[in-house]
């Protein structure tokens, strides 16, 4: 078999840069630009990877090519964005959050790879590791939210699922953690903006989900298209050959994003696509998404001395390593037999496993005198909204190989569970319709009118949230408030389905509405999911990731602040406050309701040498089975910098049947009590710590301990 050491050595300066130029092969696009004549340029030997195609027969197409057509015969990789399901897609990334289940995620991650390996991909755009503090940002949708705790988590379940044990399995892909890094800081909350942000919440908030990616074993990262304070990532010698490459031993791949590379000159930092291929190499980058400036910028870089031949051919062993781990060496074809059929359909067992995924990311955010669950015999429902009949929309954003017509809406799947209840549909105009039609809402005044529930499902459409799709307003699109509010008004108990890529904004509708669930977008199951969950068959499990703002101008809000020297006191005019608005949020993070209730009890710290542990049990005190995610909180009371007011420790779903107590332990270390100090190395103060344990970060119903550590 050839070494990569062998290939190297026989290569060609345009093979070695083929290795690295990376395009997308037409078959969806995802960015502004998009690949001409891609068999010619493989076969001259220019392209080492492919993207944006899949199913056996066309990736062994392209692979034959390669293999047969080109001088060397190097095999191709092909990657796609697989963010949430290949086949069968599951919520968004932010609603797989909410289920805060690292077993979870691990597996609906196996399950991807296991589907888009079938598929002859052997690399996967994903896991979207961003924390995000801003709803506006639309790709809040695709990340693990606001946390750092949850996306270091979120980072080591989803890359061991991607990957498997062994990288060279048929079912197993190459992982891509992206986009590093702060590209969920960019400014206001609009996609591709500047970021600037202190080196001390870079290091805290947002490198390390990448580091806990990184450390298991992450076998490829993609650079940020944002600049930080001046240096776009794409760019950044101190974030990538620094921090990634030489301070976490990083020594997978690393690949820009779509186009990036040439945009270091719309950043105004690279005067052509020679100087920018020079910075981007020189700074880590071994693969050009894209933006053809490997291509056509390095030769004339080596010819200038901007970059060297040994920077090249570094970056060229590590793309073909990673086709030696992928197994590509081997068999070219193992992830693309001869024979397989093209796109498998979503079966049944596939089906069943969408919908209890779903149903473990749906959040239950009011439910007022318990109106849900449904009673067993329902009677007549009306059911409303322009997302009530609306499958392709449950997909939300990037949905590779799913077809939206194979998404079940939430008129089907209460007409499949509950087949003798009486349904009304009424629709009442469009997602972002700027009016309703008069008889359009008259139908749905009237069908609230004569029902005996009334379900109002609102929110945005799958395209208003992901890459490019933010929004300066947090509020419903088009007319739906005032759908809303001519259903609301017809007086009668309101059950609000609300689906979206981002917590919205909709204070009336939360004060009158007596139940809301905040449903994301459930993916292809969406309906049968919704439907478990209004009868009572599934009891609400799942919690918020991302603190629910009242309105835009909180942004950015979450539950980790630091207190401010003149922290709110509602009886101070000159403390921390709006005029116009409290400073709580809607709903804080990790709320979410269940059709059961969970108390805690005997809860006890037990010192230890450089730590304590914190022990207590939780209880199932209602009158179903059900699950919940008890946090630990921990708040460093006094040291030489102000720390946040709540830093998530830990996290535990559990689920416990009726009457049940189940025991919990937490042992917090120095590492998890400590900060970074000025240079960035972690320090720990001896002295008091606050801990706060709950089911969610409302300060008013957490449980506080305070413990000395020495
Ligand atoms: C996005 C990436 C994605 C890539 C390839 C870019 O526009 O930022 O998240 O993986 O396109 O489709």
């Amino acid at each position: 078999m050839r070494t990569p050491e062998d290939l190297l050595s026989a290569m060609t300066l345009t093979e070695k840069i083929g290795q690295l130029t990376m395009v997308t092969a037409d078959y969806a696009v995802t960015g502004p630009t998009v690949a001409t004549d891609v068999t010619g340029a493989l076969r001259a030997g220019r392209v080492g990877s492919l993207f944006n195609l899949y199913g056996t027969g066309a990736t062994r197409a392209a692979q034959k090519v390669a293999l047969e057509e080109t001088r060397l015969g190097i095999p191709l990789f092909f990657a796609h964005d697989v963010i949430h399901g290949f086949r069968a897609i599951c919520p968004i990334p932010l609603g797989e959050a909410s289920a805060f289940d690292p077993t979870l995620w691990k597996a609906t991650g196996r399950w991807a790879a296991t589907e888009a390996a079938e598929a002859g991909l052997d690399l996967v755009f994903a896991p979207m590791l961003d924390v995000a503090r801003d709803p506006r940002w639309g790709r809040i949708a695709e990340g693990p939210g606001e946390d750092t705790r949850i996306g270091r988590a979120v980072a080591e379940a989803k890359v061991n699922g991607f990957q498997g044990r062994d990288l060279a399995a048929a079912d197993a892909v190459a992982a891509c953690a992206k986009h590093y890094v702060a590209y969920g800081a960019c400014a206001a909350g609009r996609d591709y903006a500047s970021v600037d942000i202190s080196d001390r919440t870079l290091e805290e908030v947002y490198l390390p989900p990448f580091k806990a990616a990184v450390e298991a074993g992450v076998a490829t990262v993609m650079a940020a298209f944002t600049d930080l304070a001046g240096v776009p990532l794409t760019a950044h010698e101190g974030l990538l050959d620094g921090v990634l490459r030489r301070r976490w031993r990083f020594d997978g791949v690393i690949m820009s994003d779509y186009g990036a590379i040439g945009e270091l000159m719309a950043h105004g930092v690279a005067a052509d696509l020679t100087e920018a291929a020079a910075l981007a190499l020189r700074a880590g980058v071994d693969i050009d998404m894209m933006a053809y400036a490997y291509e056509k910028g390095l030769p004339q870089a080596l010819e200038r001395g901007l970059v060297t031949v040994e920077q090249i051919d570094r970056a060229v062993m590590r793309v073909l390593e990673l086709k030696r781990r992928l197994g590509l060496f081997d068999d070219p074809y193992r992830r693309r037999p001869a024979g397989r059929a093209e796109l498998p359909p979503v079966d049944a067992a596939a089906r069943r496993a969408a919908r209890e995924v779903a149903g473990r990311c749906l959040v239950l955010l009011r439910n007022r005198d318990n109106i849900l669950p449904l009673p067993d015999v329902p009677g007549s429902i009306a059911l409303i909204g322009p997302l009530a009949d609306a499958g392709p929309e449950m997909l939300g954003n990037w949905t590779a190989a799913g077809r939206g017509d194979e998404a079940i809406s939430v008129l089907a799947g209460l007409r499949r569970i509950l087949p003798d209840a009486p349904i009304t549909h009424a629709p009442g105009g469009t997602i972002d319709g700027e009016t309703i039609p008069a008889d359009a809402l008259a139908d749905t005044v009237a069908a609230a009118e004569q029902a005996d529930h009334v379900i109002l499902c609102l929110g945005e459409a799958g395209w208003m949230s992901g890459e490019a799709a933010c929004r300066a307003r947090l509020d419903l699109p088009g007319a739906q408030e005032a759908l809303a509010r001519a259903v609301l008004d017809v007086g009668k108990p309101v059950i609000v389905l609300l689906f979206s890529g981002r917590p919205l904004a909709m204070e009336e509708i939360f004060d009158r509405a007596a139940a809301v669930v905040a449903c994301w977008f459930p993916g292809v199951e969406a309906g049968t999911a919704i439907a478990d969950l209004l009868t009572g068959a599934v009891n609400p499990a799942a919690k918020l990731p991302v603190t629910w703002p009242r309105h835009v101008g909180q942004v950015p809000i979450h539950h980790a602040q630091r207190p401010g020297g003149r922290p709110f006191d509602a009886k101070n005019k000159y403390t921390s406050k709006y005029l116009d608005m409290p400073n709580t949020p809607r709903f804080a993070f990790g709320h979410g309701l269940s059709y059961t209730t969970f108390g805690l009890s005997g809860i006890k710290t037990r010192p230890m040498p450089g730590g304590v542990v914190v022990l207590g049990a939780v209880s199932n005190d209602g009158r179903r089975p059900g699950k919940t995610t008890l946090f630990l909180f921990v708040r460093d009371p006094v040291a030489r910098l102000s720390r946040p007011v709540l830093a998530l420790a830990r996290f535990e779903t559990m689920h416990l049947g009726v009457g049940e107590a189940r025991r919990f332990g937490f042992t917090l270390t120095r590492e998890d009590l400590g900060f970074l100090d000025e240079a960035s190395k972690p320090t720990f103060e001896a002295g008091q710590f606050d801990l706060f344990l709950g089911f969610s970060a409302d300060p008013e119903r957490l449980t506080q301990v305070s413990v000395t550590v020495g």
